[in-house]
């Protein structure tokens, strides 16, 4: 079982280290053995010493160069992060990048031996078609990832219940990793509005195997009661 908390834009670097010393202490008073793992934004990154992984939200496929606003491998090497988020929905629909960047950005971060958490999931008025539609929207999201690297792990987002309140139904949420755990092998996180009143039924479903949390983690408490949740149903 994996419990990612992934900061968006929020947090300082001070608020980083403050939740990263919280969960800390939880985890090493409750004996938690579930796997934890945060993205804090590029701003917040540090040398932390524990063991929660953390990744970063985002970084260009290079090792340095002329990319203005981004960053690379090497700057991710300063801090040791060795975890990448890619095709959170947010890149893929707010900020615009395409299937062809991520495949970019996945064979790169790969290469360096990497832990991906690679997300997928569908908007609305494509669930609204059906299954059919779904499944061929995820597969699409799919092409060109390599679904047998051994460090990927997979994060099954819908676009329409990220940071919404809304999520689909536990039925759906079992069928859509059912259907997925037929081509992947690796860890399938749900993520879409998981909260603390939610998350015991989310993941005790099958093929739900950690989640991938925003809104409902920002607070170091919640990420925490949610880690005790998951500790109590691995
Ligand atoms: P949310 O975000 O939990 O706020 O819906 C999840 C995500 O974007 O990963």
């Amino acid at each position: 079982m994996i419990i990612a908390a992934n900061f968006k834009t929020f947090k300082t670097r001070q608020e980083t280290l403050d939740y990263y010393r919280d969960v800390k202490t939880f985890i090493e008073k409750n004996e938690i053995t579930v796997e934890t793992m945060i993205f804090p934004p590029a701003t917040a990154l540090n040398t932390f010493k524990g063991k929660t992984v953390v990744g970063v939200q985002n970084a260009y496929p290079v090792a340095n160069g002329a990319y203005t606003g981004e960053i690379g491998l090497n700057q991710l090497k300063e801090f040791g992060i060795e975890t990448i988020l890619i095709g959170h929905s947010e890149r893929r629909h707010v900020l615009g990048e395409s299937q062809a960047l991520m495949v970019q950005k996945f064979n790169f971060f790969k290469e360096q031996g990497f832990t991906i958490v690679y997300c997928i999931g569908e908007p609305l008025e494509v669930r609204e078609e059906g299954n059919e539609a779904l499944m061929a929207y995820l597969d699409a999201q799919l092409e060109g990832i390599d679904l047998n690297y051994e460090d990927l792990v997979i994060a099954y987002e819908p676009v329409w219940a990220i940071g919404t309140g809304l999520t689909p139904s536990a039925d759906e949420v079992e069928l859509i990793h059912t259907a997925l755990r037929q081509k992947i092998k690796s860890p399938i996180l749900y993520g879409g509005s998981v909260k603390v009143n939610n998350a015991k039924e989310l993941l005790a479903l099958n093929n739900v195997d950690g989640a991938l949390i925003g809104s409902g983690a920002l607070q170091s408490e919640n990420y925490c009661r949610i880690l005790e949740i998951a500790e109590s149903i691995k």
